[in-house]
């Protein structure tokens, strides 16, 4: 009786350290960094057109940003924040003269895009990306291979310095 006793008492403290190991795993996941997108969202090249940018400086880029259905809906309807769905892809490309447009003008007045330098995305999703401002975020080589996690440390704080909704481009008309 006694050593069913002893043997049931061990067996009790067994099962509690694994039941604290478990919870314990399990809360730091709960704490892991930011998830940054793997994987380019399908079909983007297809999607509308929200805006242009030109970016001088050190990015000297041309810049077209495009929305899913979600995105261009919640643009056209100002809603805010923007729903869960949203996506918004940010095509970046090098700012090139264009020799052929340049010889009709008669002058250096025409930049065209040269290959793309990188294809960027924010992704809503309220409750996955919560500690990033329900955005995730995700940036591409052309060729479809994501920055590394330290490259994506940089882009949530910036991007919560945008008014609305932690999204800087507007709705061009
Ligand atoms: C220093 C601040 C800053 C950082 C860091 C930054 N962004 Fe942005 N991002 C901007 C600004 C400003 C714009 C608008 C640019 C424009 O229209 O000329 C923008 C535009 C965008 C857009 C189009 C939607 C919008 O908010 O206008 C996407 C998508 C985007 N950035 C993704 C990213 C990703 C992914 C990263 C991290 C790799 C990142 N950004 C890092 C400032 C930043």
């Amino acid at each position: 009786m006694r050593r069913i006793h002893f043997f049931l008492m061990a067996l009790a403290m067994l099962a509690g350290s694994i039941a604290w190991m478990v919870p314990a795993s399990g809360q730091a996941d709960k704490a892991a960094p930011p998830i940054y997108l793997t994987k380019m969202p399908s079909g983007f090249r297809d999607w509308q057109l929200i805006s242009v940018a030109h970016e001088a400086g050190k990015l000297n880029s041309l810049g077209a940003m495009l929305g899913n259905e979600v995105a261009m809906k919640a643009y056209r309807e100002k809603t805010l924040p923007y729903p869960d769905g949203t996506i918004i892809a940010a095509l970046h490309y090098t700012h090139l003269p264009n020799a052929e447009n340049n010889t009709v003008f008669g002058d250096v007045q025409s930049y065209t895009p040269g290959p793309p330098s990188n294809y960027q995305f924010m992704v809503k999703d309220s409750k996955k990306y919560a500690a990033t401002g329900g955005w995730g975020f995700g940036s591409f080589t052309p060729e479809g291979k994501a920055f590394t996690d330290a490259q994506m440390k940089t882009c949530a704080p910036c991007h919560a310095k945008a008014s609305r909704d932690g999204v800087f481009t507007q709705y061009a008309p």
